[in-house]
């Protein structure tokens, strides 16, 4: 059990069921009969069954699965959209099914916010009043809300665009002005309902990596739903596989890759693409070959020799990395043909632990040296070689 306070939602053995005869259906339910026995019997739809997770802030939760396996279903049932059959919901701890209506209201309105696939927007509001809505449903003053949509309308990327009409702009454009909308409420949590499944493949991806700067940079908590697995692995912090209403698996994409429970999830994962799961830290190596400025050509080149390499990252005292030395350099250095400081090669490519390996694909390429792996304080934490990269892929 992780520490509470860091648990936004709380969803604990929550089932919805469609149809008259729910009491006998759960009864069925019980003694271990399945959805499809249920519906057939009774003509009962279990959408969600008995379905548990807690969602951490400021993390992406993502719940994946096949059309009908019930992830809308539990998606509505996060915002009461749907009222759940049984089951509970906590929203910091708090039964939002015990909330009055004011209460409902402003869990609503202010903590929530949807976004789905088909964009739901008005069409015959510009830009600026589609992602003014929300917050002139609140009642804030014209100005203020303007001012603010302006501001999340720069952050999605539609700078420009305010007085457009909505039918002018293109599918991934409107996507971007639902999460805008969504995101001008100031919501503690994003629900999105397969908000990328209907855009092309190369707007998917800008609006996945869109996604995910957003996030990072406003914190939010997101529940984001797909039935594509790589967006899946490569959004999610934490995901869970659905199947028939209930979750098969939960795991973050790395555990879930390396111990997929059954066949089904392993089948599941084998149709994604590698690189959309591990990220650098999974590949990346201890540099063999670190040196500080002031050791000199001859201690760099010992190095080099010892390493059987041909290049030394070079370091600052706190370990920031300056840049590259290369065998050839060394020498020229130690024939004082060419001092220390512009021997190094201080324009070389670095990246960061998180990065997927997907998206290092094409930099690594074309790279002349081992990417530097750097932290957000510039500290050398690893090297990865294009040969890593390459063969993690197979
Ligand atoms: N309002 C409804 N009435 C009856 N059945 C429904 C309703 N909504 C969803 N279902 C059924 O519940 C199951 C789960 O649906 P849904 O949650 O939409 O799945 P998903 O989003 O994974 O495609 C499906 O079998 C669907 O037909
Ligand atoms: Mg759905």
């Amino acid at each position: 059990m992780k520490n509470n306070e860091n648990i936004v939602l709380e969803v604990k053995n929550l089932s919805k069921l469609f149809g008259k005869n729910k009491v006998p259906a759960f009864e069925m339910m019980k003694k271990g009969s399945d959805k499809k026995e249920v519906a057939k019997k009774l003509g009962v739809t279990v959408a969600v069954n008995d379905v548990s997770f807690q969602v951490e802030r400021g993390k992406i939760f993502v719940l994946i699965g096949l059309s009908g396996s019930g992830k809308s279903t539990v998606v509505r049932c996060l915002n009461l959209l749907q009222k759940p059959t049984s089951g509970d919901i906590l929203f910091e701890g708090k039964s939002i099914l015990s909330f009055d209506k004011k209460e409902l209201l402003e869990y609503r309105r202010h903590k929530v916010s949807m976004v789905f696939q088909s964009f739901g927007l008005m069409s015959h509001r510009n830009v600026l009043e589609n992602v003014a809505y929300g917050l002139e449903v609140r009642g804030t003053k014209k100005a203020e809300r303007e001012e603010r949509a302006r501001e999340i309308i720069q952050m999605v990327g539609l700078e420009g665009w305010e007085e457009m009409n909505i039918s002018q702009l293109s599918g991934g454009m409107r996507q971007r002005v639902g999460i805008a909308r969504a995101l001008a409420n100031d919501p503690d949590i994003l629900l999105m309902d397969e908000p990328f499944s209907a855009l092309d493949p190369l707007v998917r991806q800008d609006m996945q990596f869109e996604l995910l700067s957003i996030q990072k940079k406003l914190n939010k908590t997101v529940v984001f739903i797909t039935h594509d697995i790589n967006e899946a692995f490569k959004l999610g912090d934490m995901v869970a596989i659905m199947k028939d209403g209930k979750i098969i698996q939960m795991d973050t994409p790395e555990n879930m890759a390396a111990n997929p429970v059954n066949e089904y999830v392993e089948n599941f994962i084998n149709s994604a693409d590698k690189g959309q799961i591990y990220s650098v830290k999974h590949i990346m190596q201890t540099p063999s070959c670190m040196m500080r400025t002031k050791d000199g050509a001859n201690h760099a080149l010992k190095l080099m020799r010892d390493n059987s390499v041909s290049s030394a990252y070079v370091v600052g005292d706190k370990l920031e990395l300056i840049g590259i030395l290369t065998l050839d350099d060394a020498m020229k250095v130690r024939a004082g043909e060419m001092p220390m400081q512009e021997a190094i090669v201080r324009d070389i490519l670095t990246t960061s632990e998180d990065t997927l390996i997907s998206d290092l694909l094409a930099v690594a390429a074309s790279a002349k040296y081992p990417i530097a792996v750097v932290d957000e304080e510039n500290h050398l934490k690893g090297i990865v070689s294009k040969a890593a990269v390459l063969s993690s892929l197979v």
